[in-house]
């Protein structure tokens, strides 16, 4: 196993790098670039009439619960669809009221075996629901119990902490959105033709991004020694701060949590002091002056500050957070995609700086089989 490492230390570092490719094997699978349109992959893909859909329920666990919750936003905007998230666990306990003239299903997971997924999956099926799979295993239970699969090319993943499943999800995930906003026609062919782009863009951006790892991992050496650290995120990029949080968690076992920023007065700004770093997710987009506000208000309170921002955010914050980390200039509908690469060097640099076993976290497995 050692030789497939290659040069790297770690799986979990090998798969943060492989990112640019695994990414760009997943949209090209989804998008016809001379064209410039997206067309879904897989048999049956044509199966599901988005125009007749009415309520839309996505439904994961873990990471890939967060790549959901992100994706909530995408079909919204694009697709003007009622959608709910859920994690399978709830899910599937709750009884839940479900739409079945026009519900869709849509299950995300990296292995496919995950049990209450599949418990929810079959679930939904004998409800009655059209069901859907975005899943990394082709061979999976999920993905042979699921009308349709949209699978992601992100190849296999050995690190126990997703990384590259979940930006591969999301780029499946932004994709099928526009799909549905076109079929819907909630978006125009010029907006199809922006966001299709965009994503096309995303790898050689990942490849930029990643370079910022020498100054992640500098950065690593002092959040090593809290002990609690807080994400924060406004729109899309919240869930990027949940799942910051999530991966800070999983390899350091620093305790660590993600608010939207808007809830920062409704308790989390108790928590800041000088020995609690807080991290913003928040590029420069329509929603920076609100995070900027909550940036300053830690700040005030001495809260040591890291900004994941792009090069006019970080000029806008100036002086106030102690670190800034700058992205390239991106589309704002990616962005929650390229954001999630300083997140996952971020908690690999701290883990491996604290000298935990990286890939192989204590009480956590790769894909949870039982309840
Ligand atoms: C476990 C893994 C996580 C993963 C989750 C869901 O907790 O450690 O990395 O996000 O299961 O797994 P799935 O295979 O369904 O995506």
């Amino acid at each position: 196993a050692a030789a497939e490492k290659g040069n790297y230390r770690h799986f979990m570092q090998k798969e943060i790098f492989e990112q640019p490719d695994s990414c760009g094997r997943t949209i090209g699978a989804y998008t016809n670039i001379l064209r410039q349109t997206v067309e879904l992959p897989g048999e049956g893909a044509d199966a599901i009439d988005w125009s007749e859909i009415k309520h839309l329920y996505m439904i994961a666990c873990g990471t890939a619960h967060y790549a959901t919750r992100v994706a909530e936003y995408w079909f919204e905007q694009c697709a003007g669809l009622p959608v709910k998230t859920d994690i399978a666990s709830e899910f599937r306990y709750r009884e839940p009221a479900l739409a079945k003239e026009g519900g869709l299903a849509l299950f995300v997971s990296q292995s496919g075996e995950t049990a209450d997924t599949l418990a929810a999956l079959r679930y939904c099926k004998e409800q009655g629901l059209k069901t859907a799979a975005v899943v990394n295993v082709p061979t999976s239970s999920i993905a042979r119990e699921a009308d349709l699969v949209l699978p992601t090319l992100a190849g296999p993943e050995i690190g126990v902490a997703s990384t590259k499943a979940f930006t591969a999800q999301l780029a499946a995930l932004a994709a099928v959105a526009i799909s549905a906003g076109r079929a819907r026609e909630q978006i125009s062919r010029d907006a199809e033709i922006r966001l299709v782009r965009a994503l096309t863009e995303l790898p050689r951006l990942m490849s930029t991004t990643l370079q910022l790892d020498e100054r992640i991992a500098e950065l690593s050496r002092d959040m090593a020694k809290a002990s609690d650290v807080i994400y924060l995120g406004r729109g899309v990029h919240y869930p990027i701060a949940l799942e910051g949080a999530l991966k800070l968690k999983e390899v350091s076992y620093i305790h660590a949590e993600g608010y939207a920023s808007g809830e920062l007065k409704h308790g989390p700004i108790a928590l800041i002091d000088e020995e609690t770093p807080v991290v913003f997710v928040a590029p420069f987009d329509g929603l920076f002056d609100k995070s900027l506000s909550n940036l300053q208000e830690v700040a005030a309170r001495r809260g040591e500050v890291i900004l994941i921002s792009d090069a006019a955010g970080v000029r806008a914050a100036g002086e106030t957070p102690a670190s800034r980390i700058e992205l390239p200039d991106c589309d704002p509908f990616i962005a929650p995609i390229l954001y999630s690469l300083p997140i996952q060097l971020l908690a690999y640099h701290v883990a491996v700086e604290k000298g935990t076993d990286v890939d192989q976290p204590r009480n956590l497995a790769k894909s949870v089989t039982v309840e």
